[in-house]
């Protein structure tokens, strides 16, 4: 199997010294970050946009990826390139023309995933699925950190990843939502390669290293 990655949410950091802790996340075993942009609209949250984006890309090399939770992603996607984000993430539900949304991300030399809410089905994406570099799996419905992992996305992964053996693609499976050590092993078993965690990783009691430690461990003895 190969080594699962852990992209650290920001969401969940202490935005007091965020350079920091993002740094923290990344030297304990963070292989990216994981930046939430929230418009109000497409969710009840709102969070930042570009400028937080360009900040984050100041203070660390790590691939930086975007979860654009938008109603007009399109709009502000040129922004996101611009602030330096390496992968876009839009969602399927937000996208009227998700082709073209993606083409567009391309265009600008930058990798593209789409993000599936919880009540949106793995076949919804089928026919886009050789045109993304990562399909991401909501395992709550999207707007606020620390919510409790929905059991059913297991299954999800499992769908997504039986797809893509069998159409032999090069697509990473992404899970976001409620993940930590009670459940990261079992979310691989079912083929998520890349874990985004926020609370159980930056605002666990034991600290950013060893939450990161424990959590690979757990995803790892899979
Ligand atoms: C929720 C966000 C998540 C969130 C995850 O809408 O997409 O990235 O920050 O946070 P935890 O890991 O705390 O559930
Ligand atoms: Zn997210």
């Amino acid at each position: 199997m190969s080594k699962v990655e852990i992209s650290a949410s920001v969401l969940a950091a202490d935005f007091t010294r965020l350079g920091a802790h993002i740094q923290e996340a990344i030297t304990a075993g963070a292989s990216r970050a994981h930046l939430d942009v929230m418009d109000g609209r497409f969710v009840p949250n709102i969070t930042f946009g570009p400028l937080v984006v360009e900040a984050v890309r100041r203070c660390t090399r790590a691939p930086i990826e975007t979860h654009l939770m938008l109603i007009e992603p399109d709009r502000y996607i040129p922004e996101f390139a611009k602030a330096g984000a390496d992968v876009l993430l839009v969602h399927r539900e937000a996208c009227s023309n998700l082709h073209d949304t993606l083409q567009r991300i391309h265009g600008l030399g930058k990798k593209a995933g789409v993000v599936l809410n919880p009540a949106t089905p793995v076949a919804s994406i089928a026919d886009v699925l050789s045109e993304v570099e990562q399909v991401l799996i909501m395992s709550v419905n999207p707007g606020f950190g620390g919510q409790t992992f929905m059991e059913s996305s297991t299954d999800k992964v499992a769908q997504l990843r039986a797809m893509i053996v069998e159409r032999q693609l090069d697509c990473a499976i992404e899970i976001d939502g409620g993940i930590g050590p009670a459940n990261a092993g079992k979310v691989v078993r079912a083929g998520a390669q890349v874990l985004v965690a926020g609370v159980s990783i930056f605002q666990a009691p034991e600290g950013v290293a060893q939450a990161i430690a424990r959590l690979r461990q757990s995803a790892e003895t899979a």
